[in-house]
């Protein structure tokens, strides 16, 4: 049997009709490549109470998915008591976020109904799995009817979230002015491009260097990107002389870095008077260290910003707020969904072919995604 939010009850009816469920798991932490695995539980239970039952539409995966399996992250999935074929094993079921489609309510649900879209309102809530039982108040309903797809609506929370935060909480930023991002092609990097062009900001957006760097700065461009370089020409000592014919000698005060290491260090020599280096990710595993100069005659203010912990500190109602504006973006064609591959595990395959397959697609990841966010879509196992 899957347990999902809490240990179910006797009360809990079987539904003999319904599928068996399949979850990616793991044991203990360690490389995601060879520590994950899928395995077929029965069929979910009947939601009774407060209770839903839903079925997984799509579940990315993130680079923190990835740390958290790797046992690195601060928060982990927690462990589950499942029915694997008859014995009970102690698993962690992985997946942050995801979309999940209600299939059933228990009799006190007042607020979802069978078809509604619901996104996650719970850390690591086991979204890597074909469906599970969750209490009502443990997700936050989607509107559907708007018209939003299920890629933005399963990537909505983590990503545009992150970037629509960061372009508000630390510099009062108006139309006009420039930003700087590293990670460009990431889907925050995608979703702060899209987000600051909706506010009439210019980007100036850096990714490493690669074989279709013109398809990417073009597709960047598309999203509404100004300027797309690599780390690379970060080297050139005329890039300050040249981004300052590009902001009219406008000071750049917001800098955003999802890597870190020394290209970050060499993107602060663009960091103008009073501005706020903002990081949010570590992708290229390496320190960061600052030029003296930029504290002393620039005045930086270097932050650090975390979504998990900026959902702790905000009321649900701000949080709302920002579902409703970025779903009204998404739904109305402004907001694209970011680059992407759907990974299919087909309820036919055995958990062996499932295994191989979870397992390709996360070294790819691990290896450098090439900016296309990863999305599982887990069918029930068919007998
Ligand atoms: N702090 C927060 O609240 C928060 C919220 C959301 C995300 N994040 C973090 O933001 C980062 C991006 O997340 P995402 O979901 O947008 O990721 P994503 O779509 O999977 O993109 C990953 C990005 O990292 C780049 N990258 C991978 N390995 C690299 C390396 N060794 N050196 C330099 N760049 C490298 C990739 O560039 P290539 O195309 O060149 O491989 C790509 O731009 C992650 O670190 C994630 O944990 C933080």
């Amino acid at each position: 049997m899957l347990r999902l939010s809490k240990p179910q009850t006797s009360t809990w009816k079987r539904t003999l009709t319904t599928m068996a469920t399949r979850a990616i798991v793991y044991e203990s932490d360690g490389n995601p490549a060879s520590v994950l695995s899928a395995v077929t539980c029965p069929p979910l239970p009947n939601p009774t109470g407060s209770s839903i039952a839903l079925k997984h539409v799509l579940s990315p995966v993130h680079p923190s998915d990835i740390n958290a399996i790797e046992g690195v992250y601060p928060y982990q999935p927690r462990p589950r008591q499942l029915d694997v074929g008859g014995r009970e094993r102690t698993l962690r079921i992985p997946g942050n976020e995801g979309l999940g489609e209600v299939t059933d309510v228990g009799e006190a649900v007042k607020g979802l109904k069978k078809g509604d879209w619901v996104v996650f309102g719970k850390k690591q809530s086991g979204t890597w799995s074909s469906g599970q039982i969750l209490e009502e108040k443990d997700v936050i309903k989607v509107d559907r009817e708007s018209g939003i797809s299920a890629v933005n609506a399963a990537t909505l929370v983590v990503n545009p979230f992150t970037a629509y935060n960061m372009l508000s909480d630390f510099v009062d930023l108006q139309p006009g002015d420039w930003v700087v991002q590293n990670g460009a092609n990431s889907a925050v990097g995608q979703a702060v491009i899209t987000l600051a062009r909706l506010r009439g900001l210019h980007t100036i957006n850096f990714i490493r260097k690669r074989e279709d760097l013109s398809d990417v700065q073009t597709y960047l461009k598309s999203l509404g990107a100004t300027h797309v370089m690599t780390y690379d020409d970060l080297e050139d000592k005329t890039i300050t002389e040249q981004v300052k014919e590009w902001t009219g000698g406008k000071d750049i005060r917001l800098l955003l870095n999802c890597v870190g290491g020394k290209a970050t260090t060499r993107m602060l020599r663009l960091a103008g008077k009073n501005a706020h280096f903002v990081t949010y990710g570590a992708m290229a595993k390496e320190a960061l260290s600052f030029p003296p100069s930029v504290f002393i005659f620039n005045n930086l203010t270097a932050h650090g910003f975390w979504q998990t912990e900026w959902f702790k500190q905000k009321s649900q109602q701000e949080s709302a707020r920002i579902i409703g504006e970025l779903v009204k973006y998404m739904a109305t064609g402004k907001f694209k969904e970011p680059n992407h591959e759907i990974v299919n595990i087909n309820g036919k395959i055995s958990d062996q072919e499932a295994t191989t397959i979870i397992r390709d697609a996360i070294s790819k990841v691990a290896h450098g995604s090439g900016g296309k966010k990863l999305l599982l879509q887990m069918d029930p196992v068919q007998p």
